[in-house]
Parts: structure tokens; C-alpha cells; sequence
């Protein structure tokens, strides 16, 4: 820990006119979540690795990860049924084969973390394993109820060690640098101590995690803004599925608080979901109650709310079920929030309801994380690999982050020759010297507005009408923030210059302005592709088409401005 602070107090005290970092690296790898910081010590170490971050390294929802992570490793489980459930849970849409890959590397994945020291609760020598919803055994490993803290301190210690990966942190990427005649993606543009500068190399891999922000109700951390999907479609690569959203049913719902998660391990150990009246609800609408998948339960909290119009507008998880001396080992974290929004969770029912918490679709990737861009990669939850289809098995995605990372160890780059750090000295620099605070009055607005509106039309419930309304008024804001000269200025720079702000406040107003432009870019993406998928299925429920329809046993794809279905996924 001591070691992260200081090399991140490093690269982001200096203040120069040329930037401390190097104009080109072997391979950039952008976000540093568990895909992040996995994949960057799996690379071949003769590579050097930039590794870039918006904020500091453990910032992202892989630390704030809380059931853990699934693999069948139980002498009871069998990869098998692991992908099975996984398929259940999809909803016709996962690709049967990297499920497969995904399934059959559990093992290896959760072995590879416990030899770097990432420390799995265990009853004396046996690793403990709980259930969680819609898994038909107990195969999540845990470290209490902190599984993601546990994993990206042990990966972030690591990566700090490593000789050959350069963290870069406070560091902003801004769009892929393709080359104009290959199309092959050569680097990026980056915001990194009040300058726009271009870093080429042979390989970008994108592991820039999801896009909860975009929802006002949400579990995910500020960071989780969606830019590597919004970068990735501006530059022309195949999206896939951005309709699925998964809702999770137990966010904590207390004014004021954050929507703390309350982990679906909760419900796994026994916990009951009842309603103001203290009615257990769940199974009047899914035989598996509270332990039916996550759209279903979600889906369940929504309809009862809205038929038995409680106030406060919110459902509870009654943790009484569960030994006392349980809840203490396996939920200290979730104690302790609590505590801190005055709920003791011993002798009180958690406030809870939905919240946007996982993106299932993203930038196309295969079974080696290559996207349609050559020399662009993609993984984590940024990434579409095909494993969650239309609803993600609870735990599934830590493991995802992990098995696909690995796949990264094989990339063949040829370092880069003749390293010029004289690059950015020979480049003319621009000077932007513009006032942007009142540009920045209209963007808080649109920020402020845009969760909102992404919550109401394409939350829980969708339909035709609201979503049209919704697209109509996201084009009026996109529109609006085209016009602006801070979006010009970021839209317009080019790899032949550097352009030098005048202050950090410049800095931070370019980050708001860049990080709004890729959020309304994910809106447009999610709801034109809700509307465009007319029917129900996993994360994606329509009230004017409550059917699934095996005419929708399809990805939905997109390219630009172009939505079209994939060829038919057999069931
Ligand atoms: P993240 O961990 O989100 O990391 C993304 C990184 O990219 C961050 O470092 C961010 O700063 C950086 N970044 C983003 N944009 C830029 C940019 N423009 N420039 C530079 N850097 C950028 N899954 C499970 O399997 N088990 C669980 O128990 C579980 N619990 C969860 C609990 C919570 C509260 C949440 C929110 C999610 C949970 N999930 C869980 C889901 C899982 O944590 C995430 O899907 C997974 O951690 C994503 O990892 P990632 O590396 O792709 O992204
Ligand atoms: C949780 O702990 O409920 C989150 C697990 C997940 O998102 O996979």
C-alpha cells in the first residue's frame, strides 16, 4: 500500500511542460480493475507496459466487489453444472463456447490468484464456498464480505513490483489512435497533467470496466462511466448487447446514503426479502423466491413496490434467519455501513431496492480478448466475451476478468524499435487558453439530467414511447455539447501536436466535459438499442413486449450508426 501512494504521489505531483511518462510502450493497458491488473502481470515481461488509470489505482468496481468470485472447484461441483447455470441464467443468449472456456479455467483462475497471495476465506485447509443465486451449488469463493478488496490489493502490490509496467495514474484516456492507412490501433490520446498528448504502441488493451453512472440509481463507483465502450464505438468497433443491464435487487435505500450494495450472499446464507407489512414476497413471483436469478428478483421488487406503493418506497432484507455468529464472519463490511446509516442489521431489516450494477453487453471480443480492431483489445466488463448473454450469473464476472486476461499472456507484439522519447520535444504544442466556465455550467446540467432520464425510460421497465421520448431529448443534449468549444478542443486534437492547458482547473473541466460526451455516446447506445429490441429477455424487460420471442434469439449488434442481429444463436 505505502508503495502504491508513492508511486502514484510521483506521477501525479510533477508538473512539467514535458510529461514525465514515455511516448510510446510495448503495450497500454487502460483501467486497472482486476482485468487491468491481471492482465498487466500476465503480459510476457520483455514487454514494457504502460498501465493507465483515471484515478487512483484501486479505484473501480472490482474493489468494491463483494460475494466474490465462482469457479467449480468443490469435489460435489463439476464445470459442468457451472455451465449450465451460467446458460440458465443467460437467457439464450450466452455463446456456448466461451462459456465453456470460461467454466473449464475456474479451476486455474482461482489456483493462479491464491499462489499471488489473494486470501480466500477457508474452513482449516479447505477453501469455504457459498451460493448464490441461481447457482445450483455453493461454488463462490469469498474473503468475507471485501472479495474484491482482497483480490485488487494482492494484484496492485504485484503490478507495483514489476519492473516492466509503468502505472500512470490520474491519467485520462480520451480516444484510440488508428492508424490512417492500416486502420490498426496504434495507441491513444490521453488528458495527463494539463496536457492532451498522443502515446503510441503496438497494442491497447481496454479493461476500463462498465457504466452504471449512467443510471441515477446505481451500486457502481464514480470511475464506471462507460468511456472504454464510448472510445471503442467512436472509433468503429463492433459493439454487441448494449440493451443488457442488470439490475441488482439489494441496494441499501436510505436518504442520503449511497446505494451501498448489500450482497446477494446475503440471501445465499438465508437472509428473507419481505415488504413493509413483513410479508416474504419472492415466491409469489418466482418458485426460487429470493434465490431466483437477479432479473427476476429485481423485476419482482419493481412490480410489488409499485402494487403495494410503500413509503418509504422500498423493500427490506431480513438478516434474523441467519446465525448472529454468521452474520459477523461472513458481513463485517456490510455491519458496518449499516451501522454507519443507523441500522443494526442484528434487530433491524435492511431498507433495500434495485440498482443498475453490471453491464452484460460490450465491445466484441473472442475467446484471445482481440476485438474487431486489429491491435485493440478488450477485457473485463467492457468487454462483450459472450459469457453472461442476456443476464449474468451472480460471481461470474471477477472470473471473467481473470480467464480472459490471461489469454493476454500469448499476444505476440513486437516491442517497439528505435524508443524516441525526444517525440513530445519535437511536437508543436498548442496552447488552449479559453475560458470554459460558463460551457461548464451547461455540462453539470446535462450530467445532472442524464442519469435521471436513463433511469426512468431505460431502467427496470421499458417501453416504446418513453424511449423515443428519451432519444429525442439525449440528441438535443448531444447536439448542445457538440457546439461547445471544450468539446471541440477535445474532439479536434490530432496526433502531429501537444496541446498545454492553462491550469488543472482546466484539466478537470476537460475530464467533466470528455466523461459527459462518453456518457451521453452510452445512453444513445442503450437506448436505441432498447428500442430496438422488442421483446423481454434477461436484463432487458419491455412492458409493450413482455414475451420473450424466439424471433429475438439473437445478439443485437452495432457499428457506427447501424444495428443489425447476429446470425441465429442455437439454444
Ligand atoms: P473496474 O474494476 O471497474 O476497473 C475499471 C478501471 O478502468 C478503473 O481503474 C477505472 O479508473 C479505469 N478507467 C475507466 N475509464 C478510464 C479512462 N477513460 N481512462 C483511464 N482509466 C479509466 N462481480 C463478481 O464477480 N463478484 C462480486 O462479488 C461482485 N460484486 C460487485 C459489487 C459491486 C458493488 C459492484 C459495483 C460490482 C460487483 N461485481 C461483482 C461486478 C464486478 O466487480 C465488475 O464487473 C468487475 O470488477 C469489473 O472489473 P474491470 O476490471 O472490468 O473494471
Ligand atoms: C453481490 O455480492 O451480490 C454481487 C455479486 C455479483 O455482482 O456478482
Amino acid at each position: 500500500m505505502g508503495k502504491i501512494m508513492q508511486k502514484n504521489q510521483i506521477f501525479s505531483s510533477i508538473s512539467s511542460k514535458s510529461p514525465n511518462i514515455p511516448s510510446q510502450f510495448d503495450i497500454l493497458v487502460i483501467g486497472s480493475g482486476a482485468a487491468g491488473l491481471y492482465a498487466a502481470l500476465r503480459l510476457p515481461t520483455h514487454l514494457q507496459v504502460g498501465l493507465i488509470t483515471k484515478d487512483t489505482v484501486k479505484a473501480g468496481s472490482s474493489n468494491w466487489a463483494q460475494g466474490g468470485i465462482a469457479a467449480a472447484i468443490d469435489p460435489s461441483d463439476t464445470p459442468s453444472l457451472h455451465f449450465e447455470d451460467t446458460i440458465n441464467a443467460g437467457a439464450g443468449l450466452c455463446e456456448p463456447e466461451a462459456v465453456q472456456f470460461l467454466v473449464e479455467k475456474g479451476s486455474e483462475a482461482i489456483a493462479s490468484l491464491v499462489e499471488l497471495g489473494v486470501a480466500f476465506d477457508r474452513h482449516g485447509e479447505k477453501l469455504t464456498m457459498t451460493l448464490e443465486a441461481a447457482h445450483s451449488r455453493p461454488r463462490v469463493l469469498h474473503s468475507a464480505d471485501t472479495t474484491g478488496r482482497a483480490i485488487v490489493d494482492t494484484l496492485a502490490q504485484q503490478v507495483l513490483e514489476r519492473k516492466n509496467i509503468q502505472v500512470i495514474s490520474q491519467a485520462f484516456a480520451l480516444s484510440l489512435w488508428l492508424n490512417e492507412s492500416t486502420g490498426n490501433c496504434q495507441g491513444i490520446s490521453l488528458l495527463y497533467q494539463e496536457q492532451i498528448i498522443w502515446i503510441r504502441s503496438s497494442a491497447v488493451i481496454l479493461a476500463t470496466g462498465g457504466g452504471g453512472q449512467i443510471f441515477s440509481q446505481t451500486t457502481n463507483p464514480t470511475v464506471s462511466t462507460g468511456d472504454g465502450i464510448a472510445l471503442a464505438w467512436r472509433a468503429g468497433a463492433l459493439m454487441r448487447d448494449l440493451e443488457f443491464f442488470q439490475f441488482h435487487p439489494t441496494a441499501l435505500t436510505v436518504p442520503g446514503a449511497p446505494r451501498f450494495l448489500i450482497s446477494e450472499a446475503v440471501r445465499g446464507e438465508g437472509a428473507h426479502l419481505v415488504d413493509s407489512q413483513g410479508q416474504r414476497f419472492a415466491f409469489n413471483y418466482h418458485p426460487q423466491g429470493e434465490l431466483a436469478p437477479r432479473d427476476v428478483v429485481s423485476r419482482a421488487i419493481f412490480t410489488h413496490l409499485q402494487k403495494t406503493k410503500p413509503d418509504p418506497y422500498c423493500v427490506y432484507l431480513d438478516l434474523q434467519p441467519i446465525e448472529a455468529e454468521k452474520i459477523r464472519y461472513r458481513f463485517p463490511n456490510i455491519i458496518k455501513v449499516c451501522q454507519q446509516w443507523g441500522i443494526d442489521v442484528f434487530t433491524q431489516p435492511i431498507p433495500v431496492s434495485p440498482a443498475a450494477h453490471y453491464w452484460m453487453g460490450g465491445i466484441v471480443t473472442d475467446l484471445d480478448s482481440s476485438t474487431s480492431i486489429d491491435g485493440l483489445y478488450a477485457i473485463g466488463e467492457t468487454a462483450s466475451t459472450g459469457v453472461h448473454g442476456a443476464n449474468r450469473l451472480a460471481s461470474n464476472s471477477l472470473l471473467e476478468c481473470i480467464v480472459f486476461a490471461v489469454q493476454l499472456s500469448q499476444l505476440a507484439v513486437k516491442p517497439q524499435v528505435n524508443v524516441d522519447d525526444t517525440r513530445y520535444q519535437s511536437l508543436p504544442v498548442r496552447k488552449e487558453q479559453k475560458d470554459w466556465s460558463h460551457e461548464i455550467e451547461k455540462i453539470k446540467l446535462i450530467r445532472q439530467n442524464l442519469p435521471q432520464l436513463m433511469w426512468h425510460s431505460a431502467g427496470i421497465c421499458r417501453s416504446q414511447a418513453i424511449l423515443e421520448e428519451a432519444i429525442a431529448q439525449l440528441n438535443i443534449w448531444r447536439s448542445q455539447l457538440a457546439d461547445l468549444d471544450v468539446i471541440q478542443c477535445l474532439l479536434k486534437t490530432t496526433p502531429n501536436q501537444t496541446v498545454q492547458l492553462s491550469s488543472n482547473q482546466a484539466q478537470q473541466q476537460l475530464k467533466l466535459a470528455a466523461e459527459t460526451l462518453n456518457l451521453t455516446d452510452v445512453g444513445y447506445l442503450i437506448l436505441k438499442s432498447a428500442a430496438w429490441r422488442t421483446e423481454s429477455r434477461g436484463g432487458h424487460y419491455r412492458s409493450d413486449y413482455p414475451q420473450t420471442s424466439n424471433e429475438w434469439q439473437f445478439h443485437t449488434l452495432i457499428q457506427g450508426d447501424c444495428w443489425r442481429k447476429s446470425p441465429n444463436i442455437t439454444k
